[in-house]
């Protein structure tokens, strides 16, 4: 039987909620089964975290070929963006709330041989994401505060998913809306029906006993009929 699988709906598992013991065990398991490992990087200064930086990805880098898609929340992203893209990132995301004008960021990743994503927090609205979005590879909605996993999804940040995919697809684009915070198998399809299309998903897949069958529940969920 033909079965028709939308090829641009992602799974991003994100290493945040992953045993950090064992950190190479965890991604290379899932590594089969994802379409994008997420990293989240934080600073201590722009979220009131730290969590891992470049050495952890630059060890992680020969484990898998999956993309690794680094969640940058700190301040001064830019200036780490060629040791990132050294020690085997694929694209980062930079914070709107960071750089209010992402030109000259989205110049530099692109300089450095990196994707460009740009995030918005939740109180952050449609209306100054807007002028930037062709500037993207991809638009990342949080729906949660960024800073700690497994926090609770915020409805409400749907809202402004549809308002993005509403753009890119009047205006003809291809960029992607990743959705990420709170998201698992009773939201999942609720943040597909909005125009999401890359998942990031951490509690819901490392924080069970079995990621691999989490990620594939997911995914069922995405296939669910619209
Ligand atoms: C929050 C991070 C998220 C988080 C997602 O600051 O940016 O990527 O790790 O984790 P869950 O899925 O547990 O909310
Ligand atoms: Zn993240």
């Amino acid at each position: 039987m033909l079965c028709r699988v939308d090829t641009t709906l992602q799974i991003a598992p994100s290493i945040l909620a992953a045993d950090f013991s064992r950190l190479g065990e965890e991604v290379s398991a899932v590594a089969p089964h994802i379409d994008l490992l997420h990293v989240d990087v934080m600073d201590g200064h722009f979220v009131p975290n730290i969590s891992l930086g470049i050495p952890v990805i630059a060890s992680l880098r020969p484990v898998t070929d999956v993309k690794f898609d680094c969640h940058l929340m700190m301040l001064n992203p830019d200036f780490y963006f060629e040791p990132l893209r050294s020690a085997g990132a694929d694209s980062v995301s930079v914070h709107l709330e960071v750089f209010p004008n992402p030109t000259d960021a989205a110049r530099g990743a692109r300089a450095s041989d990196l994707d460009f994503g740009l995030a918005v927090n939740p109180p952050t609205p449609f209306d100054a994401v807007e002028p930037y979005i062709e500037l993207c590879d991809m638009v990342v909605v949080m729906s949660v505060n960024p800073g700690f996993g497994g926090q609770s999804f915020i409805e409400a940040t749907l809202k402004k998913v549809e308002l993005i995919r509403n753009f890119v697809e009047s205006h003809g684009l291809l960029t992607d809306i990743q959705v990420d915070g709170g998201i698992g198998a009773a939201n999942i399809r609720r943040a597909r029906d909005a125009g999401a299309n890359v998942f990031v998903a951490g509690s819901s897949v490392f924080g069970t006993a079995d990621p691999v069958q989490a990620i594939e529940e997911l995914r069922g969920k995405l296939r669910e009929a619209q």
